[in-house]
């Protein structure tokens, strides 16, 4: 069993590694380093995420791995290949930028393949194998972990990630286009409490900041939002304006109740009196789940002056929804 483990990771390590050859060393790739350069990865940034190209030939990579003496059983086993009745073993990535996905102790388990360019779909990713496991992997958590700033920064996306860690913010890490578990949230809690949340600043990405709130404040994890309009995710921000504005927004990033209180108030015409009462229960509620009482007053005092509330009639309300703890 555990051996077996061992050879379905090998076998993905073999695979970046032809992947990444294919990329830096072959005529053939050369339009996939162009998609990196042109997105702004260096070759440095290239070689230390082993980013490579998958072929544009159905069965280059099964062909390669026969060659390392892997079976088609063994193949079909890590997810890279299928294997066809009558065509025989046939790739999943063809033509697409690959991102090698490792597990926290640097062992490859699976890819991430982009189009090169537009297309659909955007992404495939490798489906869950026997070494595998999306629920409990953090894109960049092996290298996120070590990282000496401060916190862990989660974003959605392969290519933030890729690009946040070239710019020094190495403490960087995404769930895999999956949404964020109570399972990626133990492994975080393993090494902070403390996390930056850095999600597209689209509904989307608004809506899952919500969720990873909750999920956070579940295992002991307080959340920052780091804020990335007018751009749309960490990528295009640090592309458009630098690191040092990126550093800028980590510096601003509110927290996580005072994000979801704004997004609260957004729902709510403020102006007529029955939908103000309504606002105001409702972030009571969102407060109330506060337990440390210094920490709670504090921000019970921000939010009656950011929405010109009575602090005491808030204070009433929030001791009221603790108390029948709803
Ligand atoms: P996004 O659509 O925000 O992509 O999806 P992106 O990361 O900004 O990609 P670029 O910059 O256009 O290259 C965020 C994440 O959702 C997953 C991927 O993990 C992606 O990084 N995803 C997205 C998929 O798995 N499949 C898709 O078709 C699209
Ligand atoms: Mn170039
Ligand atoms: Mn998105
Ligand atoms: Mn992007
Ligand atoms: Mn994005």
């Amino acid at each position: 069993r555990e051996n077996y483990k061992m050879v379905l990771k090998e076998m993905n390590r073999t695979a970046a590694i032809y992947f990444n050859y294919l990329l830096t060393a072959t005529s053939a790739g050369k339009h996939a380093l162009e998609y990196y350069h042109d997105r702004g990865f260096s070759d440095e940034t290239i070689q230390r995420f082993g980013l490579g190209y998958a072929n544009i030939y159905e069965n280059d990579l099964y062909q390669y791995l026969k060659k390392q003496g892997y079976t088609d059983a063994q193949m079909k086993d890590s997810g890279l290949v299928r294997i066809d009745e009558r065509r025989g073993g046939q790739d999943m990535f063809w033509n697409r930028a690959m991102v090698p996905i490792m597990d926290i102790n640097g062992k490859v388990v699976g890819f991430g393949g982009r189009v090169l360019g537009d297309g659909t779909p955007k992404y495939i990713n490798t489906k869950e194998t026997a070494v595998f496991d999306k629920s409990h992997t953090l894109f960049a958590m092996n290298i996120a972990r070590r990282s000496k700033r401060r916190g862990i920064i989660l974003c959605e996306g392969y290519m933030d990630v890729i690009a946040m860690h070239q710019a020094g913010f190495d403490n960087a890490a995404a769930s895999l286009g999956t949404a964020l578990t109570m399972g990626h949230a133990t492994i975080v809690k393993r090494y902070t409490d403390e996390v930056y949340l850095a999600y597209d600043s689209d509904g989307a990405g608004r809506k899952a900041t919500m969720k990873a709130i909750g999920i956070m404040r579940e295992v002991g994890i307080s959340t920052r939002i780091i804020d990335l309009k007018p751009y749309k995710d960490p990528d295009e921000f640090i592309h458009n304006l630098g690191k040092e504005a990126f550093e800028g927004r980590i510096a601003d990033a509110v927290t996580g109740i005072v994000f979801e209180i704004d997004g609260i108030a957004q729902g709510y015409n403020l102006r007529d009196p029955e939908e103000k009462i309504r606002f105001t229960k409702e972030a009571a509620k969102r407060l109330s789940a506060l337990d440390e009482p210094v920490v709670r007053h504090s921000y019970i005092e921000a939010v009656a002056e950011k929405y010109k509330i009575d602090a005491a009639d808030l204070k009433a309300m929030v001791t009221r929804y603790g108390t029948i703890g709803l």
